[in-house]
């Protein structure tokens, strides 16, 4: 062992002194990360059982992991299309989940639990059939309550039904046992009922295309369960966070007192959570700025062609082009949209999410630009092309020299919105695991089960980049105006 020791210090050494590292084959994790012990969003990044385990692993097959977090109804269907190599996310064997995917063999037992508030009416199975149950979408708590209790309430993710249950929006959540215990330990106004609904198990799925990564895990995970490892990971997880706990009970305490001081102090400041909002920021003004740039390439484009083609009669095949664009794009919601070219356009391929955003919002942007654009073109009088044809210019010449500066500034008002809403679509970035601004809000929110400061926090940074947009555009219009 020692030697062992010896050797690999040395290797490494040598590998830090210039030997060029070589590129380890890289292993896509998903998960949702809403979900402690089991995942979830920490200082470090996503934490918790599932990621030290498949680290563990990844590490021991020469892998270089990458974890992406995403919604839990997408963590399967990304394994399946090839997005992902393995999805670990507290993921219960199920029947129809085995259609989909294959599954290691099992690294833990659960329970689906009922949480309450301590003062509510539910206190067993005949109550539940009276309430109003939250659960998180595409769980077996979901199924679950759907097929035997009634029909749930569905949430993105339990944090969000246990701040729901909070605020007595609803008067259950039923989520599997060990999250269950850390929100209720979390909060004082939550206990647990005693029964549990059902048994189930925990394992990794892997696409069914990839028998070999199955068996590698399987093998790994053998050894683990039996060295104990396994075990221990687990229970060090668990200890942690009943540790973390106690000091957020304190605070709890401390809040009836402190009140708003401390709602801000856990909300931004503790844990570093404002950097949530800033990173997110970060990623909504570049995914803003570039499709915006892409829009107006594309909207000018496809405006040019439609109304050259409407006065001329050419560029006929073009301007079908154009339509079925402009209609499949504007008949259809932009977060489909988003998803169709992120699962399936870019389906196994492997690109960067942010590029992803920027393409399907530029795509979608261009379509509104290229009408606003049209408009403008439309509103020129006819007469200014004859007079500029007449005048010696080509069809293209009088079209960029005489009416595409005026159709601008007519049209730029209208712009302007348009790049208002595209701001604000951003948000649905969060559907492809992109942490933009509202997803960082979310994020928080699932960490402290508050709504309201995260939320207000959120609008406010978006009102303010409005009004900044606005005053910037204001300022174009009125430079334009003076160069009359
Ligand atoms: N065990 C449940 C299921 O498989 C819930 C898992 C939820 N996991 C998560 N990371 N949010 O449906």
């Amino acid at each position: 062992m020692k030697i062992l020791n010896i050797f690999l210090t040395a290797l490494m050494l040598l590998c830090a002194a210039g030997c060029k590292k070589p590129a380890k084959p890289k292993l896509t994790m998903v998960t949702n990360a809403t979900f402690p012990p089991y995942e979830f969003v920490s200082g470090r990044g996503i934490d918790g059982i599932d990621p030290a385990i498949i680290r563990t692993i990844a590490d021991r097959l020469g892998y270089e992991l990458d974890i992406q977090d995403m919604s839990f109804d997408a963590v399967i269907t990304a394994v399946q299309s090839g997005k992902a190599d393995i999805a670990a996310s507290g993921i219960t064997v199920t029947e129809e989940r085995k259609k989909q995917v294959n599954f290691t063999i099992p690294y833990v037992v659960a329970e689906q639990l009922i949480i309450v508030s301590k003062k509510s009416f539910v206190r067993d199975l005949d109550d539940l059939k009276k309430a109003r149950i939250g659960v998180q979408h595409g769980t077996t708590g979901d199924l679950y309550t759907s097929r035997n209790i009634k029909e749930p309430e569905r949430f993105a993710n339990a944090p969000v039904a246990v701040a729901a249950l909070l605020a007595g929006k609803i008067d259950a959540v039923v989520v599997d046992a060990e999250p269950a215990q850390v929100f209720v330990s979390q909060r004082q106004e939550l206990i647990l009922l005693p029964k549990p609904l059902t048994y189930e198990e925990y394992a990794f799925a892997i696409s069914k295309k990839n028998p070999g990564l199955l068996k590698q895990f399987n093998e790994e995970l053998v050894k683990m369960k039996e060295s104990g490892e396994l075990e221990q990971i687990i229970k060090s997880y668990k200890e942690k966070i009943t540790a973390e706990n106690e000091d957020e009970i304190e605070k709890e305490a401390r809040s009836l007192w402190l009140g708003i001081k401390d709602e801000l102090h856990i909300n931004f400041v503790k844990d570093g959570r404002w950097l949530y909002l800033w990173r997110g920021l970060l990623i909504t003004l570049q995914i803003t700025f570039f499709a915006t740039l892409m829009g107006i390439v594309i909207g000018y484009a496809v405006a040019i062609i439609r109304s050259t083609s409407d006065q001329t009669g050419k560029m006929k095949f073009a301007n079908v082009l154009c339509k079925v664009y402009l209609t499949v794009i504007r008949g259809t919601p932009a977060v489909v949209q988003l998803l169709i070219i992120y699962f399936v356009i870019f389906g196994s391929l492997d690109v960067n999410k942010v590029v992803v955003a920027i393409i399907a919002f530029g795509i979608n942007s261009g379509a509104y630009v290229a009408e606003i654009i049209r408009g403008g073109i439309m509103a020129i009088d006819k007469g200014q092309m004859e007079a500029a044809r007449s005048l010696g210019l080509s069809y293209g010449q009088g079209m960029r020299e005489v009416i595409l500066p005026q159709a601008f500034k007519n049209v730029l008002p209208a712009l302007g919105n348009e790049f208002i809403v595209l701001l604000k679509e951003t948000s649905i970035s969060g559907y492809i695991a992109l942490q933009d601004l509202t997803k960082g809000g979310d994020i928080i929110r699932s960490q402290t089960y508050d709504a309201f400061f995260p939320l207000i926090a959120v609008a406010l940074i978006y009102l303010v980049l409005v009004v900044m947009l606005t005053e910037l555009l204001g300022f174009l219009e009125k430079r334009l105006k003076k160069n009359e």
